[in-house]
């Protein structure tokens, strides 16, 4: 019945007009997705002597440092302007307080400082600053032999010194992930004293207790004892509000960035957190959240690149100013540097 709809001149004849072709929707796109959001997660392990791939993360390995810095070159010639580092002890080297990670000539020291080395300015390193890779219980800091908890005050203090070492090894970012009371400010004060004040601090603000980081757990080699979860100092994913509390503190400790993590399943968290900080808001599209696309596309039920970069895509259009994702390779090939 054609009379019954609206004639070409109403609203509701508007909206496909501006579909038509790539490029009037080229022009009309609200969120452009570049090479320059991403930052690669990469994984550098001690006493290896070849790169390890790690089963549940198809195309991601354990580095060892000269592929470590081969990767980063590499990363730097896609155009990608950013990594964040994780170094693993060796298995024999972890122990109750995390020290390995701390060690003078340490894999913290020597993959960061290679690294660098290797790409000067050309690459933004950030170091993830947390002890899980590095304690034999698997927890992110030292626990209170009382309670069996993580002891807060105690971790902070190696979390400041682990964040000197991270930035006297050349990293630009220090990133503090384990979710601790005060870690911001203690890491500010730490750097500034030790005259590395031109180190930024991006905070894992709002980071959730999240099944998703199960891959990173076998990329990282790491086990939380006796079954153990981290739901006593990461977030509880059904409060929305708490996010822009520890957003809130984070910044008035001295944050310079922010991020929100996982990503896909917070995008309200991620919006809401947009709004209320003026600061860089990062998000980290994780293990989990990866490891998913991979799977299925293995199987053939998904396009994989294609749900990359939409997945991404919406990260960004939730209000992200830049992704952590194990994209960031692939997504900077197709997006070109
Ligand atoms: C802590 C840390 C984790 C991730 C990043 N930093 C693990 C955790 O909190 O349990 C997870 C990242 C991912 O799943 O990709 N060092």
């Amino acid at each position: 019945m054609p009379d019954l709809l609206p004639p070409p001149g109403f609203p509701a004849r508007r909206l496909r007009r501006l579909r038509r072709t790539p490029a009037l929707r080229r022009l009309v796109a609200e969120t452009a997705l570049s090479v320059d959001d991403l930052v690669a997660p990469l994984f550098v392990a001690d006493g290896l002597d070849a790169p390890r791939p790690v089963g549940s993360l198809p195309g991601v390995v354990q580095h060892t440092v000269d592929s470590l810095v081969v990767e980063a070159r590499r990363l730097v010639g896609l155009g990608v302007p950013g990594v964040i580092l994780f170094p693993l002890p060796r298995p024999e080297d972890k122990d109750a307080t995390g020290s390995a990670a701390l060690a003078p000539d340490g894999i913290t020291m020597r993959a960061i400082g290679a690294v660098r080395s290797a790409v000067g300015d050309d690459l933004v390193v950030m170091a993830d600053c947390c002890l899980d890779e590095f304690t034999d219980h698997g927890h992110c800091g030292v626990l209170d032999p009382g309670t069996g908890d993580v002891d807060n005050d105690a971790t902070v203090e190696l979390y400041a010194d682990l964040a000197v070492v991270q930035a006297t090894a050349g990293a630009q970012v220090i990133a503090p992930s384990g979710m601790m009371d005060g870690q911001v400010a203690a890491i500010r004060t730490a750097l500034d004293r030790a005259g590395q004040t031109g180190t930024a601090v991006l905070a894992y603000a709002a980071k959730y207790a999240s099944a998703l980081y199960g891959p990173f757990r076998e990329a990282a080699d790491v086990t939380i004892v006796g079954g153990g979860d981290r739901k006593g100092y990461q977030q509880d994913y059904r409060n929305r509000r708490e996010a822009l509390a520890e957003v809130a503190l984070d910044v008035a400790e001295g944050a310079d960035m922010v991020m929100v993590k996982p990503a896909l399943s917070y995008l309200d968290v991620l919006a809401d957190v947009r709004a209320a900080v003026d600061v860089p808001v990062a998000a980290y599209h994780v293990s989990g959240e990866y490891a998913m696309v991979k799977a299925a596309a293995e199987r053939g039920w998904i396009d994989g690149p294609a749900v990359a970069l939409e997945q991404i895509t919406a990260v960004k259009r939730a209000g992200a100013d830049f992704v952590l994702t194990y994209f960031a390779a692939e997504l900077a090939e197709v997006l070109g540097g």
